[in-house]
């Protein structure tokens, strides 16, 4: 949610920002702009809309400097305007900052300010911070000091990075809540919202943590806390490369994403399977064993997508493992006082490891006593540093704004943990080598979904202009629905709901006439004959049916106007499968209707605010 990224060296940095901008688009793209030191002063250049308007702008001006900032915005604080677009500067044009976040106090900060003359050009609540850090510089501090300062001064959370005429060759970063990295070249430095903005330039990197500084040079660095406290910090390496975060002759990231799914399942499932004791072994979770072993109740805690994981890995935990699993939304968890217990876990499923909600979640748990763990894709990302232990999908960069290979490996890392608790306790090596089995046959039973392509576009071409659409599934498959309706809506701007396929009747079956289409996941698992019995009340109502049906069932193909088949395995590893044809089904539907899948309307990728 928004993206921010600094350059400080020796070279021209205007095309390095710029690139560094289009990398981060995905977190933000309703305006952008820049701001650079050239000759003593602050030059700006803001644009409405996607950041190809900027660079439009940009263009042929005489605009380059070998320090700058860049903003790529999603609108919190003021409508997306190029007067509210960042960076932000002082009344004097001496301080520019860009911000992701939100200052909580910015409305009493501003009264304040304005009453100490400084004037606002903006409706944000980023402003604040430029008028702030020019007055404690008007005041005699140092810049490092001016922004150590305006830090004790807001609440809220930010990352931002800061420039000021008076100081050429200074750039202070910091963060609180927002996520930060440094990346650290040949005397140069990136500060940046994620690792995708520096890994063409370097892949060493240095994650900054909440309330923490750092003061850059083109030479040097250093890093202290709001406390004036000097920090020390190790430096990580970027495991991955450009090609990972490049569309790889895909039209769209998301479709390159959903096409990677075989390899991003194997990649969740590498070098994590014990054969001889038929169960998993997850590295990440060896520290905190014997607790989870004792573990009474687990509670997952996520948003989203990711919720809908939650809600498969309820299922996991209960039937494979026998633990006592809750589900909660994060947003809601976090403010509701929720009763945690010592030998609670609480489990954080996240693939940015970045979204406001589920942090706050993480450190009300952890408040609390419990053992908290993460299930997270992106690898040193604030959730997977701050939980106790965690598992990371190995997904690589998922960079379409909505997703789909980070679900589905969200689903394999849960059932590898489903799988080990199970074993732990009474769950038989019989049954658990079958799992194993079954999950190891997953990536090519994806292969073969791809196969179907051709049925799912007939059926996007045939509904490109529906109103509403119903998804229908039961047990496994009802979360699975959910994501289906979810994809649809967010990138087709198609209103769609998921529903347990036998809550119909208590109020959605209203709904149902001839222009309805319903989905229908109804694979042969126990309770098959109840889902028929569903779809057949949907046929009497004159809807029009679409199922995700077992390969070899042939009943189905009399029942639903529509079938995609999906290959045969064990019941709670079907969502793996069947959730495939709904994210092809979704995106061809948005193709044909020439929305922007990589950049839904109103949608960033990580949800850095509440
Ligand atoms: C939907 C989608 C979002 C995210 C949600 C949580 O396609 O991407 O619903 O799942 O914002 O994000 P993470 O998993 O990063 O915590």
């Amino acid at each position: 949610m928004c993206g921010i990224v600094g350059y400080i060296g020796k070279k021209n940095s205007k095309c390095l920002l710029m690139e560094g901008l289009k990398r981060l688009e995905y977190r933000g793209y309703d305006s952008s702009g820049i701001a650079m030191l050239n000759d003593g002063h602050i030059i700006c250049c803001k644009a409405v809309g996607k950041i190809s308007n900027l660079e439009s702008k940009l263009q042929n001006a005489d605009f380059d400097s070998n320090i700058g900032i860049a903003h790529t915005r999603w609108a919190t604080h003021g409508e997306p305007n190029e007067v509210n677009a960042h960076p932000h500067t002082d009344s004097k044009n001496q301080v520019a900052v860009v911000h992701n976040g939100i200052i909580e106090n910015y409305a009493e900060l501003k009264k304040d300010l304005q009453k100490k003359g400084c004037v606002f050009k903006s409706a944000t609540d980023s402003e604040v911070l430029a008028h702030l850090i020019a007055m404690f510089i008007d005041e005699g501090c140092g810049l490092e000091e001016a922004v150590r300062r305006t830090m004790e001064q807001i609440e809220g959370t930010y990352g931002m990075a800061v420039i000021c005429v008076k100081y050429p060759n200074k750039m202070v970063a910091a963060r609180n809540g927002s996520p930060l990295i440094v990346g650290l070249g040949d005397d140069e430095f990136i500060v940046a919202s994620d690792a995708s903005a520096v890994v063409e330039h370097t892949r060493q990197i240095i994650y900054l943590n909440d309330h923490e500084l750092i003061t850059l040079n083109s030479q040097d660095y250093i890093i202290k806390t709001i406390q004036d406290i000097h920090v020390h910090k190790s430096v990580d390496n970027i495991d991955w490369d450009l090609g990972k975060i490049e569309k790889a002759g895909y039209p769209h990231f998301m479709l390159k994403e959903i096409f990677e799914q075989p390899e991003s399942i194997h990649n969740a499932m590498r070098g994590r399977f014990d054969d001889e004791e038929c169960t998993a072994h997850l590295g990440g979770l060896q520290k905190v064993k014997d607790r989870l072993r004792k573990t009474k109740r687990i509670i997952i805690s996520a948003c989203g997508t990711s919720w809908h994981s939650a809600l498969i890995g309820e299922y996991l935990f209960e039937d494979l493992a026998q633990i006592p699993t809750e589900v909660e939304y994060a947003s809601e968890f976090r403010y509701r006082n929720p009763i945690i217990y010592e030998d609670d876990t609480v489990l954080l499923i996240t693939q940015s490891g970045e979204t406001a909600d589920t942090l706050a979640a993480l450190r009300e748990a952890k408040r609390k006593g419990a053992l908290t763990l993460a299930i997270c894709n992106v690898v040193g990302s604030t959730i997977a540093r701050e939980s106790d232990a965690g598992v990371y999908l190995h997904a690589g960069p998922e960079i379409g704004v909505a997703s789909t290979k980070a679900f589905t490996s969200q689903l394999t890392v849960l059932s590898l943990a489903a799988l080990m608790l199970g074993r732990m306790h009474n769950m038989s090596p019989v049954q658990g080598e079958r799992i194993i089995t079954a999950l190891r046959n997953l990536p090519f039973q994806i292969e073969q979904i791809f196969k179907a392509d051709k049925i799912i576009k007939e059926i996007a071409e045939r509904f490109t202009y529906a109103q509403n659409f119903l998804y229908l599934g039961r047990g496994y498959n009802f979360p699975a629905a959910l994501e289906g309706a979810l994809k649809l809506k967010e990138i087709s701007y198609i209103h769609a709901e998921g529903y347990p396929a036998a809550e119909m009747k208590h109020g959605p079956i209203a709904l149902i006439n001839e222009s309805m289409p319903v989905v229908f996941i109804a694979t042969q698992d126990a309770i098959y004959d109840k889902v028929i019995s569903n779809i057949e009340e949907v046929k009497a109502r004159k809807g029009y049916v679409i199922a995700i049906a077992t390969e070899g069932d042939e009943k189905i193909s009399q029942k639903a106007d529509k079938v995609i088949y999906i290959p045969d395995t064990l019941p709670f590893l079907v969502p793996i499968l069947s959730v495939i044809p709904l994210q092809l089904l979704a995106y061809y539907i948005a193709i044909l209707k020439g929305c922007n899948v990589d950049q839904p309307r109103n949608l960033a990728k990580s949800v850095t605010v509440e």
